[in-house]
């Protein structure tokens, strides 16, 4: 059987090309990523109103760490800024907020409000916003591959049978355990790349590239993805 692609259920973003739209206005790279909030906001909005599940957003990969520090702790400042202002828009709008990523490596007073959101909204049970951050695709599988391992060490220790790998078991060891894979994974900036992404979780996701700057990505340009999805054909290997 294939199945007709129509509300997708998760929605993952690549919100790429600030740096770009604050040099088009002669502006610091920082601007642009400030101007993306908005952008966040409205996607948010977009994703309640169509009554998504699910709506990822890649904020900041491992391999970000390496920009500029400047850069770096600008953003870490927003994220903090943008998670108080947004309080209200969660309640507002019953947003579940979660944060995945490589936590270790985020600084404390982040940690401190990111945690606070969550449990501010544990229990809400409208759209689930993740923010992925200082996430990457092939860190999730190793450390969900080290995590599998210790598992089975411990329980070979205990003189337990080892519990037998399969695509499942590993799954729930990703840090997206629990969250239906994306069914659109939409990019901006007109980059036609993964960039280290949801590696595993993308194996039959469906992709929309736009040459639409991350800041300038409004409710129209989400439309346009969502319609674009409508039009897939999804046969996961099979024929129709
Ligand atoms: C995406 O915009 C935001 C992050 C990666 C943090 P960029 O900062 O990558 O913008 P460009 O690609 O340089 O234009
Ligand atoms: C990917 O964008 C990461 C995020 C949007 C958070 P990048 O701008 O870092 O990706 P590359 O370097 O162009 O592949
Ligand atoms: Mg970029």
């Amino acid at each position: 059987m294939t199945e007709n692609a129509d509300v997708p259920r998760h929605v993952t973003i690549i919100m790429d090309g600030n740096g770009r739209w604050a040099r088009q206005k002669g502006g610091e790279r920082l601007m642009g990523h400030r101007n993306g909030v908005t952008s966040v906001r409205e996607a948010c909005e977009f994703a309640v109103e169509k009554g998504l599940g699910y709506l990822s957003l890649y904020a900041f990969s491992e391999e970000n760490w390496n920009r500029p520090k400047e850069e770096v702790e600008g953003l870490m400042a927003l994220m903090v800024k943008s998670i108080l202002e947004e309080r209200e828009t969660f309640r507002k709008n019953n947003i579940r907020f979660r944060v995945i990523g490589h936590r270790e490596r985020l600084p404390e007073d982040l940690l401190a409000k990111i945690s606070m959101a969550e449990e501010e909204t544990a229990g809400n049970t409208g759209l689930t916003l993740i923010v992925m951050l200082s996430y990457s695709g092939k860190w999730d599988i190793v450390q969900a591959a080290s995590r599998y391992a210790k598992a089975a060490v411990e329980a070979a220790a205990r003189g337990e049978e080892i519990p037998a790998l399969d695509e499942s078991l590993f799954s729930s060891y990703l840090s997206t355990a629990g969250i239906p894979d994306p069914d659109l994974m939409i990019r901006t900036s007109g980059e036609q790349r993964i960039s280290n992404y949801m590696l595993w979780q993308c194996a039959y996701t469906e992709f929309y590239f736009t040459d639409v700057l991350w800041p300038d990505f409004r409710k129209s340009d989400f439309a346009a993805a969502l319609e674009a999805f409508s039009q897939r054909d999804r046969r996961y290997g099979k024929i129709k």
